[in-house]
């Protein structure tokens, strides 16, 4: 359908006048990441001070037509022939998501593994555009071949803490899109808050999506007495970012936290907590951190778990993946908790002098969902504490402690993605920022350089172990990311040097030239009026 009004829209634009070779050029574009290979070729590219004609096979690169028709000065056009046109072709000797591109001042050819690599062929396309020495927009000559690296190249966004609303989660969209990451992991439970309409439990958004106050800002410590929500996404909206990322070649992972962080979950339905506890009274937390309050591992709480389930994994077709969260489950309530003393006892989960052992029940409770998540076709992934008490085999580790849970982790097999506190925190301080408390961190301390620097692959494996590790991903907690505008301060650049760590081979780095190309990318930034982390420390555009 898309294709078609696409395709019919561009039969009705005018045609272009011919392509003339562009006047000389200096200026050396700023692509980033920085693609496999790159050679600028001479001084004279194709000028685009005109649409671009375009001979692209019907319905087939669609996604890439958009990008550029969006993004091209003036815009593009179909071309009945392929002379000085953009010529886009299918090359299934290159893999998915890559792509080689070639401009001479007669034309441009995109070749293109899939529909993935012909759009990351676009971004690089619209990145390469300078001004020729006449000050019209034009493309030098040049030649790529550019794969990525990695295949998971995400960004992780926190709604629970604070609320991400969906035209943000489409602007995320399109700037994780244009610095070619492919995945959005949505945290969409949490203590603080339960995000996602699950039509067969209202009780989780009309109860969990709201906390009576959150923390002031410049106090953690102290509540602000204002309730916060409700806020959440329906389902109807949850399809519409999700198909909106997929039209740019990004997949959204979702998250359903347990068997801790569900606070908000047990509020909503006490039933779902460990209820045989004197004084047991949950709510929805009103202040960062973990709360005590997990769910108990009755027979009705997995059956609200594959409820819950079922209906996720409906609204999200194209993920191969459903996140559990499994990270900081405190173990204090099942240690207390008779019901689930005598489960661990009946189930054998003991330790070595037949205790009950609540990281083995961890593991069972982890174990079930595990199955749910499978039945629909979908694998497991959670944080790395859901190797302790025993790690399945078919689950995937997303790794944010320690790098020698990776190790152990690919050495048994597993897939992991990395994500370590040390390099992609990105709620953690960058150095120099403004006075006030809203540029405050969380704590921690991650500059630019540092992400750039990482190298996701710890030492010492046998290349089949190498290749476990299937990619990596920042992560924006939002304790203290309080709207749009401190989320991008806090995501840009940083998010841009880990698509480069992520997509771009691992030789040729160099961080004075990574900074050097960003400095010239930044008018592109602003263009968009993102309210990205100048070198200095300022915010470049805090007005929204
Ligand atoms: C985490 O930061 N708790 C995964």
């Amino acid at each position: 359908m898309k294709s078609a009004l696409l395709l019919s829209a561009l039969a009705l634009a005018p045609v272009a006048a011919q392509a003339a070779p562009s006047a000389d050029i200096t200026e050396t574009p700023a692509v980033l990441p920085r693609p496999a290979t790159l050679e600028i070729k001479g001084a004279q590219g194709f000028d685009l001070s005109t649409p671009l004609k375009v001979h692209a096979p019907a319905g087939t690169f669609d996604s890439a037509l958009l990008a550029l028709k969006a993004g091209l000065p003036a815009g593009i056009t179909p071309a009945s022939s392929p002379q000085d046109a953009l010529v886009i072709t299918h090359d299934k000797s290159l893999g998915s998501e890559a792509y080689a591109l070639s401009v001479t001042p007669e034309g441009i050819t995109l070749a293109a593994g899939d529909a993935a690599g012909a759009f990351y062929g676009a971004q690089t396309l619209l990145q390469s555009v300078v001004r020729d020495t006449a000050g019209k927009p034009a493309v030098p000559s040049l030649k790529t071949k550019d794969a990525p690296r990695f295949k998971w190249r995400g960004l992780m966004v926190d709604p629970c803490r604070h609320f991400v609303t969906v035209p943000e989660m489409k602007r995320i969209i399109d700037l994780m899109a244009q610095h070619k990451l492919n995945t959005l992991h949505w945290h969409l439970t949490e203590d603080q808050g339960w995000r996602i309409e699950i039509r067969k439990y209202p009780k989780l958004t009309e109860v969990g999506s709201v906390r009576a106050e959150s923390p002031v800002i410049g106090n953690r410590d102290q509540g602000d007495g204002k309730p916060y929500g409700p806020h959440f996404y329906t389902q109807a909206q949850i399809k519409e970012v999700v198909a909106y990322a997929k039209a740019r070649h990004i997949t959204v992972v979702p998250e359903i936290e347990l068997p801790g962080h569900a606070a908000a979950a047990i509020a909503a339905y006490p039933g779902l907590g460990n209820d045989d506890l004197p004084g047991f009274k949950p709510r929805v937390r009103t202040r960062w951190g973990v709360e005590d309050y997990v769910f108990s591992p009755k027979e009705s709480t997995f059956d609200f778990l594959k409820d819950v389930i079922d209906e996720v994994a409906e609204l999200f077709p194209e993920s191969p993946y459903i996140h559990i969260g499994g990270d900081e489950c405190p173990k204090d309530q099942w240690n207390k908790s008779p019901f689930a003393r005598k489960l661990m006892l009946e189930k054998g989960l003991v330790d070595a002098k037949g205790r009950p052992d609540a990281h083995r029940l961890q593991s069972w409770f982890i174990g079930r969902v595990e199955k749910m998540i499978n039945a629909h076709g979908k694998k497991l992934i959670g944080w790395d504490e859901i190797q302790e008490g025993g790690l399945s085999p078919t689950a995937t580790m997303m790794v944010w402690r320690s790098w020698d849970w990776a190790t152990h982790a690919v050495k048994q097999g597993n897939e992991v993605v990395m994500t370590p506190t040390s390099h992609c925190y990105f709620d953690y301080g960058q150095g120099a920022h403004p006075k006030a408390p809203f540029y405050e961190a969380i704590g921690g301390h991650l500059p630019l350089e540092k992400v750039y620097s990482m190298e996701p692959v710890p030492g010492g494996l046998t290349p089949e172990q190498e290749r476990k590790v299937i990619g990596v991903q920042g992560n924006l907690w939002s304790e203290y990311l309080f709207d749009q505008a401190k989320w991008e301060y806090m995501a840009f650049p940083r998010a841009i040097a880990l698509a480069e760590v992520a997509w771009s081979p691992k030789s040729g780095k160099d961080f004075a030239e990574f900074s050097a190309r960003l400095a010239r990318h930044e008018p592109r930034l602003d263009a968009q009026k993102v309210n990205y982390r100048k070198a200095d420390g300022t915010p470049a555009n805090p007005q929204k």
